[in-house]
Order: structure tokens, then C-alpha cells, then sequence
């Protein structure tokens, strides 16, 4: 016997091409325009499946889909809607959707998902709660980009499965770490988040997994660690890409065993920590370099997460500018915004630094500028700066970045990162070696590993050579080029 899909939507083109669609894959449909008629379809046990926008003339989906839920909990409910903000991917999860279609979409995908959902072993249908936390959004733009990501988010907060989020610098990868956290299950628990860059090497194993008293120079007390700290919460391990060799080793166990050791401590502590890790490197590139544990690598990158560079969604730009805009406004800055010639400029920049960069200029247009509106010109000379700044300018566009300066930029950024504190001391060795990392693997990769030509070329002798290659932990590949 056929299955039967109930359609719910309010606009009649819509009931006639999905019904259409359900027919021609061989379904039977029933369609209302409003929430009163589902409900009374439901409760008389019809159907199989339900495909339902969200705001009808008789209610919102959302309010009822409960109660749907309670009454059938074996029927999937596929939500389609218009309004494609991230909350409403989220609602559509927590309220039990099996799956949410922005519109417009395509037929054959829906077909897909309805298919699917009803190939599903029943009892795999999960129960949500019905939480209705607050409406604020975090993550603005709805770009299609951004649409799969709010897909993919939604249901990852359903669950506890490792994501790995990755993407340029100020793409959003803290933002959506705490959104999965903040939206999922785990929402009660703590979210603990740990910089691997911002922390001394030989102090990260200590920091993630805690220490005994005792156990290095130094340590006077026992310590807790991050993933302590992070019991029934989430962890989120920033630039997991700077993660020493050790470090991974011990994630890695972690993460195959559920449960770790304190640095110099023997029992076995159980772990129920979900991870969330994030990085703008490339890690494939760091496993080819020997800098990155492949098996570690598959064990995070369960879930991959690619956030879109800002330049790959330039119709997010008048919605996130409205944000920061009105965020801006909340602190006190005078309420400001963007004349169409001025939108049309940003579309014509790469915005380097993403949506922190458009963030940056919003904010120091409304410190900086009387003007409410803020006209192309005004636009045009902040970015000549910020370009400026990312070493953009046009005179030397793809050039070699100057070390002086990169290295400034980076120190600078790196204190800002401790405001009123001073970075942990060691902080000269900690900088030479690494610029002294990236120059003798060059040197090494430029005389295909060559060690005799290698000392040669960075005039060094052969065993300082030797010395630094085993202390800095490089790698030798014979066969590069
Ligand atoms: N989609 C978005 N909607 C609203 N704000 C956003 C969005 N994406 C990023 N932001 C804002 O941009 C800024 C940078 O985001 P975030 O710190 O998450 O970037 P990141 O990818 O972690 O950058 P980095 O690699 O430099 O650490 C933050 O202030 C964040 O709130
Ligand atoms: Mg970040």
C-alpha cells in the first residue's frame, strides 16, 4: 500500500508542486492550507509522514509540533520554510523535526528526505524537549552558505558527535562552537575553551589534563585541567593546529578511551566531555608536514565544518551589517547605517579578515563618524585602511608579506590576547623558534633534505643544524618537488 505524506502550507502553488512530487515518487498526499485540519489528520492516525511549513494563517508549526510529536511520536515531520534564519533551523530540530528544507528547494530533495525519513527505523525518531530559550539570534546571514550550516548545526546539537569547525580567521568558528554548545543538549553543562596558540607549549598538557603536585618544576599544587573543568559540558579546542605532538598523543587516547591522566598522575579519570575543535590551518597540509597526527585528525574531524569565507557570501553583508549596526547602538553609539552605494563598496572588497573586519569597521564608523548615514566615500578611505592593514595594498598585492612588520602585528595581537596580563615568561625563545621553525624546514625542503646543503645555505654548522632539526622536532622529507 502507497504511504500517505501530509502537506501543510498556506500558499496554494506550493501544496500543488510538492503534492505533485509526492505523487509522481509514488506517494499518496492530503493537503490543508492550516494547522487545525493536520492536527485533526494526526490525531485520527492518517498518514506517514508529515511535510509542513512553518507560519500558517491558524498558528506557528513550532507550537504545535509538541504535542504532534506526543500524539505520534512515529511520524516524521519535515519542516519547510521561508523565514531561513538559523533559529529557525534550530527550533525545527529542537521541536523534533526529523528535517528542515529552506525554501525555495528542490523537489527531488525533498523527495530524497522523505524517502529517507521513512526508510528510518522507527524508534530512532528521537524525542526533543521543548525548550524556548531566547530569541536572540547568534548568527546572522542567510546566505545558502550559511543555510548548510544551520542545517548541519542543527542536527549536530542533537547529538555528541566531535566537530570539527574550520575556516579563515574571524569566519565565526568561536561564535558557532558556542552556539552547538549553547542550542544542544549539553546546554546545562559548562563550556570551557582552550587557545592552543595562547599557551606555552610545554604547559598544554598540563593545562588540558591538570597536574599533580610535583609533577615538573614549578608545579607546587595539585591542579584541575580544562577537561575537568568541561565534565558534562563541552570543550572547545581552539587552533587545535598548534597542538604539540605530545598533546595529540593524549587527546588521542582521550578521545579512543574516554577517559585520561593527570600530568604525572596513574588512575584512569573517566571523561564526558563533548569536543569542538577549530582551526584556520590547513590540517591535511599539517599531517603531510609531520606537524599533525593523521589518526588524531580523523578521530575530531567526525563532523567537518567549513565555515564560508565572508567574500563567498557577500549577500550577508546589509543583514550583518543591521547586526552590528544595532549592536553598536546597544552600547551607547549612535544608531547608524550603510547608503546603498556604500553596501554596493563593501561588495567590491575581499574582506581579509572576514566578518571581525566588518565588525571592526561598523563599530569604528560609529565612533569616528557624525554622519547617520554612512556614504560610499566614508566607506571607500576605512577600507583603504583596513586593506592597508592586511598588507592588501595594491602596490604589492600578492608579494611577500615583510617580516618585521608581520612579526609587530603578530605581537601586538598576541598581547592584546592577555589584556591586563603579560603573556607566561619565555616569551623570547618561545618567538625565535618559531620563525626558526618555518626557515630550516624551507632550507631543508629547498635542498630536498639535504642536511650538508642545508647548514650550508642558512650558514650554520652541520651540527647546530642537527641539533635545532631534533629540538624543533622537524621533520625530514627527501622527496619534496
Ligand atoms: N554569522 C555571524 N553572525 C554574527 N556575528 C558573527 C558571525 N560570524 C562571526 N561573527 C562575529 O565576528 C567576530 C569573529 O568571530 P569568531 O571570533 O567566532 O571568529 P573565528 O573564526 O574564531 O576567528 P579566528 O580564527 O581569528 O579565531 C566575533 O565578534 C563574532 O561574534
Ligand atoms: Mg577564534
Amino acid at each position: 500500500m502507497a504511504q500517505h505524506i501530509l502537506i501543510a502550507d498556506d500558499d496554494a502553488a506550493i501544496r500543488t508542486v510538492v503534492s505533485q512530487a509526492m505523487m509522481r515518487a509514488g506517494f499518496e498526499v492530503r493537503a490543508t492550507s492550516n494547522i487545525a485540519t493536520l492536527w485533526r489528520w494526526v490525531t485520527s492516525g492518517e498518514g506517514d509522514l508529515i511535510v509542513t511549513d512553518v507560519l500558517m494563517p491558524d498558528g506557528n508549526i513550532f507550537d504545535s509540533m509538541a504535542k504532534m510529536r506526543n500524539s505520534r511520536p512515529d511520524l516524521p515531520i519535515v519542516v519547510m520554510s521561508a523565514q531561513n534564519t538559523f533559529m529557525t533551523a534550530v527550533k525545527a530540530a529542537e521541536k523534533g523535526a526529523y528535517d528542515y528544507v529552506p525554501k525555495p528547494f528542490d523537489l527531488n530533495d525533498l523527495v530524497g528526505i522523505v524517502r529517507r525519513a521513512l526508510a528510518e527505523p522507527k524508534n530512532d525518531l528521537k524525542r526533543q524537549g521543548q525548550d524556548d530559550g531566547g530569541e536572540t539570534m547568534p548568527l546572522v546571514g542567510r546566505s545558502p552558505a550559511m543555510q548548510d550550516i544551520y542545517r548541519t548545526l542543527a542536527r549536530m546539537m542533537q547529538t555528541d558527535l566531535t566537530v570539527t569547525i574550520t575556516g579563515e580567521s574571524g569566519t565565526g568558528k568561536e561564535l558557532v562552537a558556542r552556539a552547538l554548545h549553547d542550542y544542544g543538549r549539553r546546554k546545562k553543562g559548562p563550556f570551557v575553551a582552550i587557545n592552543m596558540a595562547a599557551i606555552p607549549r610545554e604547559l598544554i598538557e598540563s593545562e588540558l589534563f591538570g597536574h599533580e603536585k610535583g609533577a615538573f618544576t614549578g608545579a607546587q599544587s595539585r591542579s584541575t585541567g580544562r577537561f575537568e573543568q568541561a565534565e558534562g559540558g563541552t570543550l572547545f579546542l581552539d587552533e587545535i593546529g598548534d597542538m604539540p605532538m605530545e598533546a595529540q598523543t593524549r587527546l588521542l587516547r582521550v578521545l579512543q578511551q574516554g577517559e585520561y591522566t593527570t600530568v604525572g598522575g596513574r588512575t584512569p579519570i573517566a571523561s564526558d566531555v563533548r569536543i569542538v575543535a577549530a582551526t584556520n590551518k590547513d590540517l591535511r597540509q599539517l599531517i603531510s608536514r609531520g606537524l599533525f597526527r593523521e589518526d588524531l585528525f580523523y578521530r575530531l574531524n567526525v563532523v567537518p565544518l567549513r565555515l564560508p569565507p565572508l567574500r563567498e557570501r557577500l549577500e550577508d553583508l546589509p543583514d550583518l551589517a543591521q547586526h552590528f549596526f544595532a549592536a553598536a547602538a546597544k552600547e551607547g553609539l549612535p544608531r547608524k547605517s550603510f547608503t546603498s552605494g556604500a553596501l554596493e563598496a563593501l561588495r567590491h572588497y575581499s574582506w581579509p579578515g572576514n566578518v571581525r573586519e566588518l565588525e571592526n569597521l561598523v563599530r569604528r564608523l560609529c565612533a569616528l563618524y557624525p554622519q547617520d548615514e554612512i556614504t560610499t566615500e566614508l566607506v571607500e578611505s576605512e577600507l583603504a585602511n583596513d586593506a592597508n592593514q592586511f598588507g592588501l595594498d595594491a602596490d604589492h598585492g600578492d608579494g611577500p608579506v615583510d617580516l618585521t612588520q608581520a612579526t609587530e602585528r603578530y605581537l601586538s595581537d598576541y598581547f592584546a590576547s592577555f589584556a591586563n596580563d603579560l603573556p607566561p615568561p619565555g616569551l623570547h625563545a618561545r618567538i625565535l623558534k618559531e620563525v626558526e621553525y618555518p626557515l630550516i624546514a624551507a632550507a631543508l625542503a629547498a635542498t630536498r633534505g639535504n642536511q650538508v646543503k642545508a647548514a650550508d645555505l642558512l650558514g650554520l654548522n652541520r651540527n647546530t643544524l642537527r641539533k635545532k632539526i631534533r629540538d624543533l622536532d622537524i621533520s625530514i622529507v627527501r622527496s619534496i618537488r
